[in-house]
């Protein structure tokens, strides 16, 4: 197996996803080396958690930038310090310009909390309830300049619960996140997942759909892929 992806993750808030990608990485669940954390908000709670992991912490404040540009072409300098093979946005809550996600295409990867193409945007769980939708989940896709519209290459399934609000479906559902993001990452650190002709591309042959993760189990793969694909990293046995 090649050297581990050498990766930056972006963080906005509490940085859960951020924290279970770094866990895996250093106890080699996933094939990625998580080389900086970098918020857009110096109070991110994520940030104390990073450096409590051994994880090199920046902070890039949106609010001391007069237009979205100038932010992220500084974010885009401070990310290039590392030389990053992968960018991994984790709960990173800022609109991107297509200017910077040209700069990262192909190698930054974003997770959403609904089944995309469902649910772009926000409050996505009480928008699956008050569609009456019995099943829901989380997406991890490549990024490109549309707004959760980039491929995506694996998405978590969920059951919606009779009784559920959008804080019980959001919480079942994190906690898939955390299972399906180290999944995707360690299969891009991999060389297995890549992004080609903005179409996903898993194990050199292109994804006509997504792969599902329900119950730590892969559907819609291959089954000539299953070994390559679960013989390392968090799926193993
Ligand atoms: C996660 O649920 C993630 O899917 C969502 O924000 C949360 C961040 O939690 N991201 C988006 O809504 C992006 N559009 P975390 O900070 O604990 O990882």
């Amino acid at each position: 197996m090649g050297n581990k992806a050498r990766t930056v993750i972006l963080i906005s808030g509490r940085g859960s996803n951020m924290l279970s990608l770094v866990d895996a990485a250093q106890s080699g669940q996933c094939h990625i080396d998580v080389t900086a954390v970098i918020s857009n908000r110096p109070n991110a709670a994520g940030l104390g958690s990073a450096q409590q992991a051994g994880i090199t912490t920046r902070c890039v404040d949106h609010t001391s930038f007069d237009s979205r540009a100038s932010f992220d072409a500084e974010l885009a300098k401070v990310i290039d310090e590392y030389q990053p093979q992968l960018v991994i946005l984790a709960g990173f809550m800022r609109i991107l310009t297509p200017e910077f996600t040209r700069q990262f295409e192909g190698r930054m990867l974003n997770i959403h909390p609904s089944l995309l193409p469902k649910y772009p945007g926000l409050n996505t769980h009480q928008r699956a309830i008050d569609a009456g939708d019995v099943e829901h989940g989380a997406s991890v896709h490549f990024v490109t300049a549309e707004l959760d519209g980039g491929p995506v290459a694996v998405q978590s399934l969920v059951p919606v619960l009779k009784d559920d609000n959008a804080d019980s479906l959001a919480e079942r559902v994190l906690a898939t996140e955390h299972q399906l993001y180290t999944v995707a990452a360690d299969w891009f650190g991999r060389g297995l997942l890549k992004m080609v002709s903005n179409g996903g591309v898993l194990c050199e042959q292109k994804l006509e759909k997504p792969v599902i993760l329900r119950n730590a189990q892969l559907e819609g793969i291959n089954p000539a892929w299953q070994k390559k694909l679960t013989s390392a990293g968090p799926l193993a046995k």
